[in-house]
């Protein structure tokens, strides 16, 4: 068994959490294998590892989600083990979810305050709709967020419904709060937002515990940092004595030498020519490009330049005003995603936690519900072929799944997404659209999704690939568009360009 006495950050803050020897099994699973974990106060404390390493199963056995199979916790030097998350909360721990689960068609106070409505009175148990709004005004002031509370959740962008979340678990004035990948749908300017926020929260006594896959954050938001591999807590450090080789190397268990694999594809004939390009509905406007057979085509720009949308106009499920699309030459339509699909297009959209994922369905369906006519004998499906395609999509995305039966909602977040990824990959495209492909996905598995998009365009097709990480653009594709303020501000040689002369284009017309 492995020693986990020295699960302790380095500081002298006093001890405020105290995970010790925690197991969790789940059939066929070993989630968590007598994992440690040590959070003082006024820290932020991030918890690392590889999709599937137990990140999100260790918070949910403290949150009273799981019950935990053996091991201690202990809060301010107290036994506890919370038995549903309202007794959490009672008890000063909150927990920001990886996954979104809020009242859409309810308003954004309803959403705060579900589970604890306060009354009009102590006699009068009916809801008191003006203290929930004035509580909820005073919270997102003091927080300087900057939302109606009587918004319907709906009608709000992603990033901003996190945010609604963030404030929610902030309002339980807790010791310990979870947030478990934040930023995966933030924008840059919301993550400096929630950064400021978390270290008000730090000052405050607060102990934060932080998941993300993305190395600069924790870099730089954490004091410590613990890693896990397989269920396994592996080590714990103070952040300032470790870079971003070693957290890589603590979390894959061997020497990650390469992050990007040997761009070997051949860029041929245009495929792909897009003319003129102008949405409906949003900003974009006038866009014109040519992609080549065999070739990566990343497409760069600030969080609302249009890059999205220009993914989405092409694939026919958001309005186009004007502009033409042409596949070898011949004019497709693509005016909805079926017809998109019959035309060999596929799209991997940013948001596939909310619009891609049946939840209560098992991998195979999760995987082969956009290609059945491949499995098809005569008027049935085939099992045995539908079974092959769904071990290829695990083996190729090396998803961390029992079996391909699994429930897709029981798999890890990033394996969730490797299932969609592998989903799009089986409609056989010539042209692919991937929005985001890496988010939420751990290092090792990054390299796995950039070899799989690489022998793509070997394989002579198309792929378009939109990313706010700008080494993974520089890393994957053979040119870069640049998307301003709704146009297309410009294009670049990936292989000679720099961020510099990518940044200065995406603010041409911000
Ligand atoms: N409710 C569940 N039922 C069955 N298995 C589960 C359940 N929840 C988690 N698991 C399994 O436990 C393991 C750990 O999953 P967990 O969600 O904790 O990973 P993670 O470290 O948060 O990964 P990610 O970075 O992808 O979010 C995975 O193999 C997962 O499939
Ligand atoms: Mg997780």
């Amino acid at each position: 068994m492995k020693d986990t006495t020295n699960a302790t950050g380095s500081g002298n803050q006093p001890v405020l959490l105290r995970m010790e020897g925690i197991c969790k099994s789940f059939p066929g699973v070993k989630a968590l294998d007598n994992v440690s974990l040590t959070v003082r106060a006024g820290t932020v404390h991030a918890l690392m590892g590889e999709n599937g390493a137990g990140k999100s199963t260790l918070m949910k056995c403290l949150f009273g989600v799981y019950n935990k199979d053996a091991g201690h916790i202990y809060l301010d030097g107290k036994e506890v083990s919370f038995k549903t998350s309202k007794e959490a909360l009672e008890n000063g721990v909150a927990m920001v979810h990886q996954e979104l689960n809020q009242a859409l068609k309810r308003n954004v106070m309803d959403n705060m305050w579900l589970g604890r409505f306060p009354k009009i009175s102590k006699w009068c148990p009916l809801t008191s709709e003006s203290k929930m709004y004035e509580a909820t005004k005073k919270l997102f002031d003091e927080l300087d967020v900057n939302v109606d509370p009587k918004t319907v959740m709906s009608t709000m962008p992603v990033s901003q419904r996190q945010m609604v979340e963030i404030a929610k678990a902030v309002s339980y004035n807790s010791k310990v709060i979870v947030f478990d990948e934040p930023t995966s749908s933030l924008t840059e300017e919301e993550v400096e937002h929630l950064f400021r926020i978390i270290n008000m929260l730090r000052d405050r006594g607060c102990g934060i515990i932080y998941i993300s896959h993305k190395m600069k954050e924790i870099l730089r938001i954490s004091d410590d940092v613990t890693i896990m591999r397989d269920g396994q807590w592996i080590a714990t450090k103070p952040a300032k004595d470790l870079t971003m080789n070693e957290i890589i190397k603590l979390m894959v268990g061997r020497e990650l030498t390469n992050l990007y694999p040997e761009k070997d594809n051949v860029v041929g004939e245009p495929l792909l020519e897009v003319k003129g390009l102008t949405a409906a509905y949003s900003k974009l406007r006038d866009v014109s490009f040519v992609a080549k057979k065999g070739e990566v085509l990343g497409i760069a720009g600030l969080d609302g330049s249009g890059r999205t949308e220009l993914l989405e106009n092409i694939f026919g499920i958001a309005t186009r005003k004007e502009g033409e699309i042409y596949l070898h030459g011949k004019r497709v339509m693509n005016r909805n995603a079926r017809e998109s699909i019959k035309n060999k297009f596929a799209l991997l959209t940013e948001e596939r936690r909310a619009t891609g994922i049946f939840g209560i369905r098992d991998i195979q369906a999760n995987t082969t519900i956009s290609s059945f006519q491949r499995y098809k004998v005569g008027p049935f499906l085939s099992d045995k072929k539908m079974s092959e395609a769904t071990e290829w999509g695990i083996k190729a995305m090396r998803t961390k799944t029992p079996s391909q039966r699994t429930q897709i909602r029981s798999l890890s977040g990033g394996n969730q997404q490797k299932v969609i990824l592998a989903r799009w990959l089986l409609t056989e495209p010539e042209v692919l659209l991937l929005d985001e492909p890496t988010r939420g996905i751990d290092v090792g598995a990054k390299y796995e999704i950039y070899q799989l998009i690489l022998n793509l365009a070997k394989e002579g097709k198309t792929v378009l690939m939109v990313s706010s990480e700008m080494p993974e653009l520089l890393g994957v594709c053979d040119r870069i568009l640049v998307m301003s303020g709704g146009q297309l501000a410009g294009e670049v040689d990936a292989r000679t360009t720099t961020q510099e002369e990518i940044m200065a284009l995406a603010a041409k017309f911000a």
